[in-house]
């Protein structure tokens, strides 16, 4: 990626950040990367960077503990913007003043511009801004001008133009910052002179570029969950390969209502992808008979899916061999968080070990195409919607592997997983309705399949299933809330499922958040 677009380095300093910050670098259309903070900075300038920017972390750059940052980071001529603890550590190494005030900052804070500069043009002179730390800058290094003020702050943000090093105190990157895009644009652009040349249009045109140069005339697979990422990284290894690419899609008899249609009706239509269906539900629910134990399904479906998976792969590798042709590649929408996540490293990565459905088989001798690499979440919905995938795949809610097995308390059966189909439809097409879909991170609806609970209905008692709704709000399923549905979408969900699902009399909704419970309830 960085002979055609400019690169910006966003250095880690182990705070929550620097994802962020290199989301928000390429919503200034300038593409990112992230290295942590112990890469020695010749390593860095090796990359060629246009630019670096040095994130929040500690507190306090006087903190026990706090790294280091290493001053000729601001000596080799590459543009530096620092970030409230980059902020300072730019300042303590070049000179400036950083005092431990006994006067911190946290949260929304009011700033005062005191002169616009370059980095702040056209910024509101008062504004609020999102603060996180315990010492301040009370004296700029020689030769920047201080732009900003606040109360317990008086340099909250500078820059030198010359020597093209700026920064502010406070966090730009957080959705509180007022004008926080703003800014970071002003320092890329206008002090960096970074291109915004990471467009939508350009990514999917030089993906389709690499993804034919990797692949040549041979022959990819690709295994279709239902999920965003392998359907975007299929579809555009389809732009790019055509019929040399077979999807494989394993039909566990586990999804969500019309999801298996939507895959093999209308991500086909949209791509023109060339699919192989298995069929495997019968399969998956013999082998699920008589399970109760969370963990149970979970290796009972991950291994099936392995053995149908090989299985296709071994007819599809079969058919080229036929025609002549190999099957060299496997397709896997591996994302930039997997990527940083995993250590960064330049190579490919492992496969998925924890593959949406259990994990691929070791021994596998194909070599990966992973044209995500590179991007986020937020990129590959919009690299979908560039290729016109259906919103309903683009946008999809994350889902489980093992799908609805673990969304039902008890034995998974072809009769229960229809009920908790029909109610779980119906819970979603009410949060669409609502306009709901994007301010929830997930919303499993459970069935307690060996609960039975006493309604009453008509004239007569009724000895059903309750349902639990389980909507939550997260960034990354690692914490989350319990989502403040409002009450009219909670009635209308009720009213329509205990109505329109004879078997569920009872619906319930869960308040926990997590931790101390998780998302799934197995
Ligand atoms: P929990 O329930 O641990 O879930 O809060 C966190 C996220 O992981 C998903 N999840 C799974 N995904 N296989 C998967 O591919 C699984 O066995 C599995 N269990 C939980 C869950 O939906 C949530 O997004």
């Amino acid at each position: 990626m960085t002979t055609e677009h400019d690169l910006v380095l966003v250095v880690d300093f182990g705070a929550q950040y620097a994802q962020l910050i290199a989301r928000r670098v390429r919503e200034s259309r300038v593409y990112s990367e992230i290295v942590p903070h112990t890469m020695p900075v010749a390593e860095m300038l090796a990359k060629s960077p246009k630019a670096i920017i040095l994130s929040g972390g500690p507190s306090s750059v006087y903190e026990p503990g706090a790294p280091n940052v290493d001053s000729d980071i601001f000596t080799a001529g590459v543009p530096v913007f620092g970030m409230c603890y980059g902020f300072q550590a730019m300042a303590l190494a070049l000179g400036g003043d950083v005092r431990r005030t006994g006067r911190s900052e946290y949260g929304r804070t009011p700033v005062h511009v005191v002169t616009a500069g370059t980095l702040l043009a056209e910024v509101p002179a008062e504004h609020k801004v999102w603060m996180s730390h315990g010492d301040s800058v009370v004296a700029a290094p020689e030769g920047f001008s201080v732009l900003a003020e606040t109360t317990v702050s008086p340099v909250a943000a500078f820059e030198n133009l010359d020597r093209r090093l700026a920064g502010v105190q406070w966090h730009p990157e957080v959705m509180h910052t007022e004008h926080g895009q703003q800014v970071l644009s002003h320092f890329l652009l206008n002090i960096a002179g970074c291109r915004p040349t990471w467009t939508m249009v350009n990514i999917v045109e030089e993906q389709i570029e690499r993804i034919r140069a990797q692949i040549g005339d041979r022959r990819a697979i690709c295994g279709l969950s239902g999920g965003v990422d392998s359907a975007v990284a299929a579809a555009l290894v389809q732009r790019a390969i055509g019929d040399q690419l077979t999807c494989v899609f394993v039909d566990h008899g586990l999804l969500r209502k019309g999801e298996a249609e939507q895959v093999e009706r209308d991500f086909v239509a949209a791509t023109g992808v060339s699919l192989h269906v298995v069929d495997a539900e019968k399969r998956f629910l013999d082998a699920l008979a008589g399970v109760t134990d969370p963990e149970e399904k979970r290796k009972i479906i991950g291994r099936e899916f392995i053995r149908v998976f090989e299985a296709a792969e071994a007819e599809i590798v079969g058919e080229a061999a036929a025609h002549g042709e190999k099957v060299a590649y496997l397709v896997q929408g591996t994302l930039y968080p997997d990527v940083v996540e995993s250590g960064g490293g330049a190579g490919t990565s492992n496969i998925k070990s924890h593959h949406n459905v259990g994990g691929l088989p070791d021994d596998i001798e194909f070599e990966l195409v992973e044209p995500l690499r590179t991007l986020f979440k937020d990129e590959v919905r919009l690299v979908g919607e560039q290729l016109g995938l259906p919103a309903e795949i683009v946008w999809r809610h994350p889902f489980p592997g093992p799908g609805l097995a673990i969304r039902i308390i008890g034995e998974v059966t072809h009769d229960r997983l229809e009920i908790l189909r029909e109610a779980d439809a119906i819970a979603r097409e009410e949060l669409t309705h609502a306009g709901l879909d994007r301010d929830i991170w997930q919303f499993p609806v459970v069935l307690l399949a060996d609960v039975r609970s006493v309604g009453v209905q008509g004239d007569g008692r009724t000895y059903g299933h309750p349902v639990v709704l389980r909507p939550v709000t997260s960034e990354d399923a690692m914490t989350a809330d319990w989502a403040r549905l409002p009450y009219d979408v909670v009635e209308a969900i009720s009213t329509r499922i205990t109505n329109e699902v004879r078997e569920v009399n009872r619906v319930t909704i869960d308040v926990t958040s997590k931790p101390p419970g998780t998302i799934e309830w197995e």
